[in-house]
């Protein structure tokens, strides 16, 4: 795989099927799936079968109100979803992650949950959530839900019994002080809109805390009946089949006077509790932990051999570093952050991404670094919300396909399982005038036609407008202009989650990061028992050469893992000379081959 050409990775133009070698055997690639009618691309073990998938798998992280509208209300819903299963099947999407699909006001894209057990009635029913599972599940697609066990909205019963209510039975279920005099060294984290984590409440006559929006009361899981509701709630969501869960916002669920109330011993042991529970009641249920933290804080989400807590930790820190990489057109602040990250536990698993329905968040990285990349990424004060950055991938690569490209094979090269967002296949634009992180939340584009074949509703009707930038509306940008076009973002997207299902060594291998002699050129090797890849990627605008050096490799082979070219062999100093292009980037199997034998 390479970015040299393009056109090269796109399906007709070369064999899309990676050849693979491994040391001394080699594997014939299964056949390419047929390019039309959409069928699925290579079928995944029985979902029952495969314990580990989670570590091989590509994430897709889909909003359903955005997805595709199945009844023309211009909010897109459970049915709309399961009619594009073939095309995500089609695209080689292992898992699907649907952020919250609950009752709720909306005032915070549905992370305000008004019903744990319930489904927005303009997505669908209970049924068709069901017929979800079972229809992806039939193409060997899994689903993860959201789990937003921090807070509740405003609106929720249990709230409204608490405030009305103080010594009835949801009196103690939120955080209630006569004073906002405690836990004042947590920091406030939607500063755009909050200047305190404690709300006053006219009802009750007292103040509640809170994490994110004031219409975020957070729940209060020093009581056992809490921290049991929520376990229920948990064990409702398993009964419907789901394979997982993203456990949104958990380092916050507990407070403690002089402490920043984020990552206390308690909050990890209710998550070990309930990754118990799960193990035992629903065994082979993954959590995935959704905490913005540093690598070492991250890594105790993953709890201990005694208490295992979360299979999967996603890996903040390392998503800015690769922007900050382009700019800069240097790899050492990956390579810092690569080293500062700890090794994973047995069975776990980074989860990596380069954007979502979030700001791209910068808490992780310093106030001079933060600085550098408003500059280079929202020079635009709409372009910027909270700590971080709201734009999608493709403008904020400033519409640069080889820049994307480049972040891309990053993200689906380094350790961790990538979590991509609905839209970015295609490059789809954003819509900085929406309020909030809606600019990034808009109609998936489907086709060219008004509603972006989205939505047969009046355009004026729709939940969200779609992107109406000339550059990236519908009739620029939509799925069904680049399934046609050999050379589009999508089909080489397509071709790339191929090769990283062929090669397991991306999910499960290990990292070792190689010394080059130009700091512009960041290469590593990824290795599991049967394969070993080197990955080299040009982070500059300039093409480079590189010496690269491979420890205890002299004399290897090297072949380009989507052509099966040979490159020139490791040479007998154990280096070797490579040039890339301006964002080039390649993907080669290392081998011990006797070369005559397959050249
Ligand atoms: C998580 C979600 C975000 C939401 C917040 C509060 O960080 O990703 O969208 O606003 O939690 O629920």
């Amino acid at each position: 795989m390479s970015a040299l050409d393009p056109e090269s990775a796109a399906p007709g133009n070369q064999d899309p099927t990676p050849t693979g070698a491994i040391p001394l055997v080699r594997i014939p690639p299964p056949p390419p799936p047929p390019e039309a009618p959409l069928t699925g691309a290579q079928p995944l073990p029985p979902l029952a079968l495969d314990q580990q998938w989670y570590r091989r798998a590509v994430f897709y992280e889909v909003l359903i109100h955005s997805f595709a509208d199945s009844d023309g209300d211009g909010v897109g819903d459970l049915h709309g979803l399961i009619s594009k299963l073939d095309y995500l099947s089609w695209l080689g999407i292992d898992a699907l992650w649907l952020p919250p699909f609950f009752p709720s006001p909306m005032a915070d894209g549905g992370y305000d949950i008004r019903d744990y057990t319930g489904i927005d009635p303009r997505y669908g029913t209970m049924e068709d959530f069901r017929e979800l599972v079972i229809e992806a599940h039939s193409r060997g697609i899994r689903i993860v839900v959201d789990m937003v066990l921090n807070h509740t909205s405003s609106q929720h019963p249990w709230f409204q019994a608490s405030r009305r209510d103080p010594s009835g039975p949801y009196g103690n279920f939120y955080v209630w002080r006569d004073r906002p005099n405690e836990y004042l060294d947590a920091r406030v984290i939607f500063v755009d809109t909050e200047d305190s984590n404690w709300a006053w409440d006219p009802v009750r006559q007292q103040f509640y805390w809170h994490r994110f929006f004031s219409h975020q009361p957070d729940l209060n899981f020093d009581n056992p009946a809490v921290r049991e509701a929520m376990r229920d709630v948990v064990r409702f969501w398993c009964a419907t089949g789901v394979d997982g869960f993203r456990l949104d916002a958990i380092p916050y669920l507990y407070e403690e006077d002089g402490t920043i109330c984020e990552n206390l011993g308690p909050t990890h042991r209710y998550i070990a509790s309930l990754r118990d529970m799960v193990d035992r009641e629903f065994p082979g249920t993954v959590m995935i932990a959704e905490a913005n933290q540093p690598p070492h804080e991250v890594v105790t989400y993953f709890g201990t051999d005694e208490n295992p807590e979360c299979h999967i930790c996603f890996h903040f820190p390392i998503m800015p570093r690769i922007f900050e990489a382009l700019r800069e057109e240097s790899s050492h602040g990956l390579r810092e952050v690569l080293a500062a990250t700890p090794p994973l536990p047995k069975g776990g698993q980074w989860g990596t991404f380069l954007r979502n329905h979030d700001e791209l968040t910068l808490e992780m990285i310093s106030e001079e670094d933060r600085e550098r990349m408003y500059a280079w990424y929202a020079p635009d004060a709409r372009m910027r919300a909270n700590v971080g950055i709201r734009r999608r991938l493709m403008p904020l690569l400033h519409g640069s396909r080889r820049e994307v490209e480049l972040a891309d094979a990053l993200l689906l090269s380094l350790p961790g399982s990538p979590f991509l967002y609905y839209g970015d296949e295609i490059g789809m634009g954003d819509d900085i005038r929406l309020p909030d992180r809606n600019g990034v939340r808009t109609p998936m584009q489907w086709d060219d036609s008004p509603g972006a074949g989205f939505s047969t509703a009046d355009p004026s009707n729709l939940y969200l407008p779609v992107v109406s930038n000339p550059y990236y509306d519908q009739r620029a940008v939509n799925v069904s202009e680049h399934r046609t076009r050999p050379t589009s973002m999508l089909n080489w997207m397509r071709a790339m989650l191929r090769s990283r299902r062929s090669h397991p060594a991306f999910g499960i291998g290990s990292m070792t990061l190689l010394s080059t002699s130009d700091d512009a050129v960041l290469a590593f090797l990824r290795r599991d028992e049967s394969e070993t890849i080197l990955c080299i990627n040009n982070l500059a605008t300039t093409p480079r050469s590189a010496r690269i050096q491979l420890p205890g490799m002299a004399g290897w082979h090297l072949s380009d893992l989507g052509s099966g070219n040979w490159f020139p062999d490791v040479r007998e100093d154990e280096s070797v000379d490579i040039t890339l292009a301006r964002h080039g980037f390649y993907w080669l199997s290392v081998t011990f081959l006797d070369p005559e034998e397959d050249r």
